[in-house]
């Protein structure tokens, strides 16, 4: 079955977090978010692309600072109550009763309840006709103690970190699940027939 090029999201699983910033004149804003992607394992950067009229791009261009959280499946409600179009003056905190939780690098406040809160400064802007890839500086990075394995890891498992796919008419929102098998990091590093030192 072919689709559409502007399909793609149907057949790439996204994250599905929640950008939260502060206007200017100090109205917080909250708002959902699927284009999110971490630049390169170990940098610290990670990109965000937005429509043009976004109060979220607003705010990031008037204060320089972000914060995506990670919110868990059981946010969905709250995730929809803050894709709607408010007013900019509108605090989407207070609209879809999420609670602040102070961030330790930011001023812009975190949302209680996340799985996970990843502080950034915005670090460039690269702006096209119709949309603008922000590029932000990951400054503070706190995942919530009641989700980490013995390892240390995020227990995905039980945290249930929201994604999606999106779909013909719905979005589909998804969370992941064990896939079979973990694997070491030196496995990218080696191939078939290499010497061994
Ligand atoms: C699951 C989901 C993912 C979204 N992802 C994006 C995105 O990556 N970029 C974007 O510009 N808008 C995205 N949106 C739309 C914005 O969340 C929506 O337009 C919202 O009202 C913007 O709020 P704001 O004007 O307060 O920033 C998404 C909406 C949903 C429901």
């Amino acid at each position: 079955m072919m689709l559409k090029p502007f399909e793609r999201e149907n057949v790439l699983a996204m994250p599905v977090v929640l950008i939260s910033t502060v206007s200017g004149s100090g109205v917080a804003n909250v708002a959902p978010w699927g284009n999110v992607t971490p630049i390169l394992r170990p940098l610290d950067e990670i990109v965000i692309a937005s429509a043009l009229k976004r109060d979220t791009l607003d705010n990031i261009r008037e204060t320089g600072e972000f914060v995506i959280n990670v919110p868990p499946a059981s946010m969905i409600d709250e995730v929809m109550i803050c894709s709607r179009l408010y007013p900019p003056d509108v605090d989407e905190f207070a609209e879809a009763g999420l609670s602040k939780k102070t961030s330790s690098t930011v001023s812009a406040p975190g949302i209680a309840g996340c799985v996970a809160w990843i502080e950034c400064k915005l670090k460039e802007e690269i702006v096209r006709d119709k949309y603008s890839l922000v590029i932000g500086k990951v400054t503070g990075l706190e995942l919530n103690e009641d989700f980490v394995t013995e390892d240390g890891d995020l227990d995905y498992e039980n945290a249930e970190p929201l994604c999606m796919l999106c779909g013909g008419s719905v979005i589909h929102y998804t969370k992941p699940v064990r896939a079979g098998r973990t694997a070491q990091y030196s496995e990218m590093f080696s191939w078939p027939g290499k010497k061994q030192d």
